[in-house]
């Protein structure tokens, strides 16, 4: 009689802890999915923060470069354009030669980036291609030369800028300050002396590649 009663509380007892084990388990599972949510969710916020500083789209790079690019040579061509129906190409290099530096250099702020024209043959000695962009210009070249299409292109550093680079082409509107001496006039000629003694953009024809935009992005362009 006594064993059974001692077996009855035994196993009420046992139940009861039983009982208490699998709330405590439950609890357990709980907190742990919790936990688990929480840290899932600061990783999944860490990369997103991380692609939005980082990782940009070429295409959509290549996009806002192209349009600044084409808006800055419509800016630039058509002060040009103004000032040669008033006083010929002779006019056109003085604005060009007073102008062309500080019309960049504004549209750059106009449009928060940094804004350059550069060539292999520079007339403006601050136009020289630098290394980078004098290797991109030159396997430009050679795919023109082999009928090989050429394309913007954009580079990223390590610094995290990103910096859009498009060929710029001779048209038949640039030979009169660009071109060979059948195009470009005696008086042409002198000014451009006078005013670059050092003159490398001579003797283009139309078509040809006279140099590239670059455009680079501060850090956080692509960030909003
Ligand atoms: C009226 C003369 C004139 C005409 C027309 C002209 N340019 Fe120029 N170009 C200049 C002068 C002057 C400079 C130097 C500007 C400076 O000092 O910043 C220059 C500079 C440049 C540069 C910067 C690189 C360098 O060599 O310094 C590029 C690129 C360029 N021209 C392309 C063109 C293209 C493309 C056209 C036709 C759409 C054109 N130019 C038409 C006079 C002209």
């Amino acid at each position: 009689m006594e064993k059974t009663e001692n077996n009855y509380i035994f196993t009420k007892i046992s139940n009861k802890l039983i009982e208490i084990m699998k709330k405590l388990l439950s609890v357990a599972i709980i907190c742990s999915a919790v936990l688990m949510s929480c840290s899932n969710n600061e990783t999944t916020k860490n990369t997103k923060s991380d692609e939005k500083s980082v990782k940009v789209e070429d295409s959509t790079v290549l996009k806002k470069g192209k349009s600044i690019a084409m808006g800055s040579a419509k800016t630039l061509g058509s002060k040009l354009k103004k000032a040669i129906k008033k006083g010929g190409p002779i006019a056109g290099i003085s604005v060009c030669s007073s102008q062309a530096t500080k019309l960049t250099d504004s549209l750059s702020q106009v449009y928060n980036v940094k804004i350059k024209r550069v060539s292999l043959k520079n007339r403006n000695e601050n136009n020289l291609a630098n290394k980078t962009e004098k290797n991109i210009l030159e396997s430009w070249q050679t795919k023109i030369d082999n009928g090989t299409p050429i394309k913007p292109k954009v580079l990223r550093t390590d610094n995290n800028e990103i910096t859009f680079v498009a060929p710029i082409k001779v048209k038949h509107q640039c030979i009169v300050c660009h071109g060979t001496d059948d195009f470009v006039s005696p008086e042409v000629r002198l000014k451009l002396k006078e005013h670059y003694p050092n003159d490398k953009a001579r003797n283009y024809n139309e078509g040809d590649l006279r140099g590239a935009w670059v455009i680079t992005f501060p850090k956080d362009y692509f960030k909003k």
